[in-house]
C-alpha cells in the first residue's frame, strides 16, 4: 500500500449534522423527508412540515453540536481523511441569496481547522442529497437551467474560502442516481404533483435526463472555476456503483447486463471523465423517446471540465436476467435478481467483496484515472450491551473482506487513492430515514425518533479499524 493512502471514514451533512435551523441555515430537501423503515417508505412533503410526521435529518447525529468530540474520535482512530459534505443551505439558505451566510462558513472553518489539527485531510462533497428546498419548489430543482448559476455561486464561495484548507473536492454525491426514478427528489430536486413516497416517485424521464444534463454541465463548470482559483485542487466526480452480473451465460443475459453497466454505472462517468456522452446514449434516448437539449456550448463545457479522479460508493451487487420471472432483491438505489452465491444484509443488500475488486478493475481499465472508495460498509442493527460496549464482529468481517479485495485490486495494478468507509459515525439512513440502520465505527445513543443522550461510544470496529490504519492495511 502506498504510504500516503487516504484511510478514513465518510458522512454527509444532511445525515450527520442536525442543527437544521441553527445559525441561519435554510431548509433542504432532506429536511422535508419523513422517516421510514425497510417496509414503510419515507414521505416527501416539499411544501411544509406535516403534523404527525417525524423528520429525522433535522436532528440526525447532532454533529453540529458534537463536531469537536467527533473529530477527536476520528483522530484517535488515526484517520488520514474525512469525507464529509457541506450543507448548501448553511451557506445559502434559499440558494438564491447574493451573499453567503457567514455563520455557516465559519462553522466549516472550525471543522476544517480541527481536522488539520488532528492530521486529517478533508474531502468535501459539495452537494450530497440536500439542495435548498426553495430551489426545489421554485425551479423544480435541476430541471431548470437557472439552478446551474445558483450552484456555481455556491461553489465559487467554497473554493475561494477554503482552497487552502481543502484540497480534495467532489461535486455531486452519486450523480448517476439521476439515471433512476428514485433520484428525482433527493438527487435532482424534482417533484411531480402527486408524488408522495420516496420509493414510488412519479417520473418523467425526459425531464429527469435533462436535469441530469444540467447537473453535469454545472459540475464541469465547477471543475473549471475550482482549478482557476487554485490549480492544486483535486476535483472529482462521485458515482454509485451498482454492479450487476449476468444471472446465466445466456448471451441475452450478458447483453442486458452490459447495457445496464453503460446506462447506469457509466452514463455519468463517460461524460465527466471522457468529456462526452457515450455512443450508446443515442439509441438509449431514442428508445426512451427523449430528446435532450444540449447546446454546442454545453458540449464544450463538458470537454473542458473533466474531473481529476473518480470516487465511488460500493455496497453490494445484483444479477440481471433477460427473463422476467425472477424474484428481486434490494440494493443501494437499485433492486436486482438475487445471486445464489451471495448472502444479504438485514436490509437485503447482497454482500460481495470480490465484486469490489472486479468493479475497481473495470473502472480503471475504462478510465485510467485514480479511484477513491468513498463509501463502503454494512448497515446493521447494533446493540448497546449491558457492559456498555457495542460488539459488531459482522461489520469488522464485512470491512476486512472488502479491504482484502481492494488490496488485491491494487496488486492487480489499479490506482486506489484511499478508502473512507460508510460511515465514520452512526448517521441517519438515506433510504429509510432510520437511525437503527447503523454503519458507524462510533455508536450514537439515539433512536429512530431522536430520543437518547447522543453519547458517543466506540464500537469494537473502532479499535479494529484504528489498528488497520496504523498498520497501513497490513493487520486485518
Ligand atoms: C449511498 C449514499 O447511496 O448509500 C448515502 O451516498 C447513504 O447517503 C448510503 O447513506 C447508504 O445507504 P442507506 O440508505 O443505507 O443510508
Amino acid at each position: 500500500m502506498r504510504t500516503d493512502f487516504l484511510w478514513g471514514g465518510a458522512t454527509a451533512a444532511n445525515q450527520v449534522e442536525g442543527g437544521f435551523d441553527a445559525d441561519g441555515k435554510g431548509l433542504s430537501c432532506a429536511d422535508l423527508l419523513s422517516n421510514g423503515t425497510r417496509e414503510v417508505p419515507r414521505q416527501i412533503t416539499p411544501h411544509q412540515s406535516e403534523e404527525g410526521l417525524y423528520y429525522p435529518n433535522r436532528i440526525a447525529s447532532d454533529f453540529y453540536h458534537h463536531y469537536e468530540e467527533d473529530i477527536r474520535l476520528m483522530g484517535e482512530m488515526g484517520f488520514k481523511c474525512y469525507r464529509m459534505s457541506i450543507a448548501w443551505t448553511r451557506i445559502f439558505p434559499t440558494g438564491e441569496e447574493e451573499t453567503p451566510n457567514e455563520a455557516g462558513l465559519a462553522f466549516y472553518d472550525r471543522v476544517f481547522d480541527l481536522l488539520h489539527e488532528q492530521g486529517i485531510e478533508p474531502m468535501v462533497t459539495i452537494s450530497h442529497y440536500e439542495m435548498p428546498i426553495h430551489l426545489v419548489n421554485k425551479y423544480n430543482g435541476w430541471a431548470s437551467r437557472e439552478t446551474i448559476d445558483h450552484f456555481l455561486r455556491y461553489c465559487r464561495v467554497l473554493f475561494e474560502r477554503y482552497h487552502t484548507k481543502v484540497r480534495y473536492w467532489l461535486t455531486f454525491n452519486e450523480i448517476n442516481c439521476g439515471t433512476l426514478a428514485l433520484g428525482n427528489y433527493m438527487s435532482l430536486g424534482i417533484v411531480h404533483e402527486g408524488t408522495r413516497y420516496f420509493t414510488k416517485q412519479i417520473d418523467d424521464p425526459q425531464l429527469r435526463y435533462q436535469a441530469l444534463h444540467h447537473q453535469m454541465v454545472a459540475s464541469a463548470l465547477a471543475v473549471q472555476v475550482g482549478h482557476a482559483i487554485d490549480a492544486d485542487l483535486q476535483i472529482g466526480c462521485m458515482i454509485a456503483m451498482m454492479p450487476t452480473y449476468p444471472l446465466t451465460c445466456h448471451p441475452k443475459d450478458l447483453l442486458k447486463c452490459q447495457k445496464q453497466w453503460q446506462e447506469i454505472n457509466y452514463y455519468c462517468t463517460d461524460v465527466m471523465v471522457r468529456g462526452s456522452y457515450g455512443a450508446y446514449t443515442k439509441r438509449m434516448w431514442a428508445d426512451m423517446g427523449i430528446t435532450l437539449s444540449i447546446s454546442d456550448q454545453d458540449r464544450q463545457t463538458l470537454k473542458d471540465g473533466t474531473v481529476d479522479y473518480i470516487a465511488i460508493s460500493y455496497y453490494q451487487t445484483n444479477c440481471v436476467s433477460h427473463e422476467d420471472d425472477h424474484s428481486m432483491i434490494g440494493g443501494n438505489l437499485l433492486a436486482g435478481v438475487a445471486n445464489p452465491y451471495l448472502k444479504a444484509s438485514e436490509w437485503g443488500w447482497q454482500i460481495d467483496p470480490d465484486g469490489l475488486r472486479y468493479t475497481l478493475k473495470e473502472l480503471y481499465d475504462r478510465y485510467q484515472r485514480p479511484l477513491m472508495i468513498v463509501e463502503n460498509g454494512l448497515g446493521a442493527f447494533d446493540q448497546l450491551e449491558s457492559d456498555g460496549c457495542v460488539h459488531d464482529p459482522y461489520r469488522i468481517d464485512y470491512l476486512r473482506q472488502h479491504i482484502r479485495c481492494m488490496k488485491e485490486a491494487i496488486a492487480d495494478g489499479v490506482d486506489v487513492m484511499g478508502y473512507t468507509p460508510w460511515s465514520a459515525i452512526d448517521i441517519i439512513s438515506a433510504s429509510t430515514g432510520e437511525m437503527a440502520k447503523r454503519y458507524g465505527f462510533i455508536y450514537v445513543d439515539s433512536d429512530d425518533h431522536g430520543n437518547g443522550s447522543f453519547r458517543r461510544i466506540r464500537k469494537d470496529s473502532f479499535y479494529w479499524y484504528a489498528n488497520v490504519i496504523a498498520s497501513n492495511g497490513e493487520e486485518l
